[in-house]
């Protein structure tokens, strides 16, 4: 029996989902415990290519329960497209629970998170526009549609009544949008709710259940940490806790019932969206790394910011999630690169040197990435099965990269196949 968590250490899109999956082989039960279709994980199958942004990614394996926490937002539609091109390519959803406390994001989450990040202008976050910060925010101000809510005819027409006239009120007065037609949101979610309910059940008892009886669960983490809404860049960051905390809260599950903490870490960094990035590329190196690696969005197409490792944002995962072991992904992409930098510090403007990451965006915002330069290679490194094949260059660039987060690395990634991992 092992209980695993994996989890994002950089701004997201660090290939957590290959290794998900290859966790997921190993796992009776599968969960995800926060966001939403704001996530994206693509996993490679043989010649098959699944993007999935719901449904966690054990379901591409028959045996697996597949688990959708209290903790994430449902986008009713968005999930039971997935479920409906999963079941067109032969994977059954039969075994899929979603959490009853979960929340909904209606139609009007969406319009308002498009005004939203309208009205704010060149403060605008850069968010992926899927409804989830909307969604969230009725879930704290307790005016949240929950799946019980959804799966419950009369309970939702109420509810979605009630919710809909106010933000039509808001859409409309406050930033001069369109109103929605409220009957036939509600007609079409009647009928999504229909759908769902047979995919509905208390999460928190079924882990439970499944920890008493010794199997190996695994908790999908989606977004990354620096993309918590506290101890992320905010405000440049998601409206919920991809940590490993988080995790627990959003599933309804004990602390201490993980045996390891995964973190994920590409073996640069990149990142969507607004907000400071000290190591950031602007030369032709972070193009080369940009289409080499592929590095454009899942959810949305976007062309990802690059740049250097930078180890103080790894550090600051390794402490935040109390890490246990480190996943350095796509060193493949670094490859015909003939030197490789490593953000050790940050430059202070007043010259300090400083090696933890700071807690707020207006000092991130100041400080100059300190480096140090280490050899690249040349070598196809894809068809390595173990450190010891690795170049010698590889080898020191991974053993500095551990050294500097403090933290085992435990998993390399090295080809975007989900055999293409080194274990050590
Ligand atoms: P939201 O989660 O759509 O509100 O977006 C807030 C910020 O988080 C934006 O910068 C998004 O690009 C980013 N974000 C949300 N989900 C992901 C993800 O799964 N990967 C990478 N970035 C994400």
């Amino acid at each position: 029996m092992a209980v695993n968590i994996v989890i994002g250490t950089q701004w997201g899109d660090e290939g957590k989902g290959k290794v998900i999956d290859v966790y997921a082989g190993r796992a009776d039960v599968v969960v995800r415990s926060q966001g939403g279709n704001n996530a994206g994980h693509t996993v490679v199958l043989g010649e098959e290519t699944y993007k999935l942004n719901l449904i966690p990614s054990g379901i591409l394996h028959k045996n697996a329960l597949c688990l959708i926490g209290a903790g994430v937002v449902i986008n009713p539609k968005t999930i039971l497209k997935e479920i409906d091109e999963l079941e067109k390519r032969g994977i059954t959803c039969d075994n899929l629970r979603i959490d009853p406390r979960a929340h909904v994001v209606m139609p009007w989450h969406v319009e308002l998170d498009g005004l939203s990040e309208k009205f704010r202008g060149e403060m605008d976050i850069g968010t992926t526009r899927r409804g989830i910060g909307p969604c969230y925010t009725d879930k704290y101000e307790r005016s949240g549609i929950r799946i019980y809510d959804l799966i419950h005819t009369e309970l939702f027409e109420r509810k979605a009544k009630q919710s809909g006239k106010l933000k039509n009120k808001i859409i409309t007065a406050v930033y001069e949008g369109q109103a929605l037609d409220l009957n036939s949101v509600i007609e079409e979610y009647k009928s999504y709710g229909i759908r769902l309910s047979k995919y509905v059940g208390d999460v928190s008892v079924l882990i439970h259940k499944a920890y008493l009886e010794g199997k190996n669960i695994m908790f999908e983490g989606a977004q990354a940490t620096l993309l918590d809404i506290d101890f992320g860049t905010y405000p440049y960051v998601t409206s919920s806790h991809p940590l490993s905390a988080g995790v627990f809260v959003g599933a309804g599950a004990g602390p201490k019932m993980a045996d390891d903490i995964i973190g994920v870490a590409k073996a640069y960094t990149t990142r969507v969206g607004k907000g400071p990035f000290p190591t950031e590329l602007f030369t032709d190196i972070g193009d080369y790394i940009r289409v080499k690696g592929g590095e454009y969005g899942t959810t949305t197409g976007r062309a990802r910011r690059i740049g250097w490792f930078d180890s103080l944002i790894v550090r600051h995962s390794v402490r935040v999630n109390g890490l246990t072991k480190l996943c350095i992904n796509k060193l493949d992409t670094l490859c015909g690169l003939k030197q490789l930098m490593i953000c050790t510090a940050y430059k202070k403007p007043d010259g300090t040197i400083i090696d933890d990451f700071p807690p707020v965006l207006e000092e991130l915002a100041d400080c100059e990435p300190v480096y140090e330069t280490h050899e690249g290679f040349d070598e196809n490194i894809c068809q390595c099965k173990s450190f010891e094949q690795l170049p010698a260059s590889c080898k020191r660039y991974i053993d500095r990269l551990e050294s500097l987060c403090d933290c085992k690395i435990a998993i390399i990634g090295v080809g975007p196949e989900r055999t293409q991992i080194i274990e050590r």
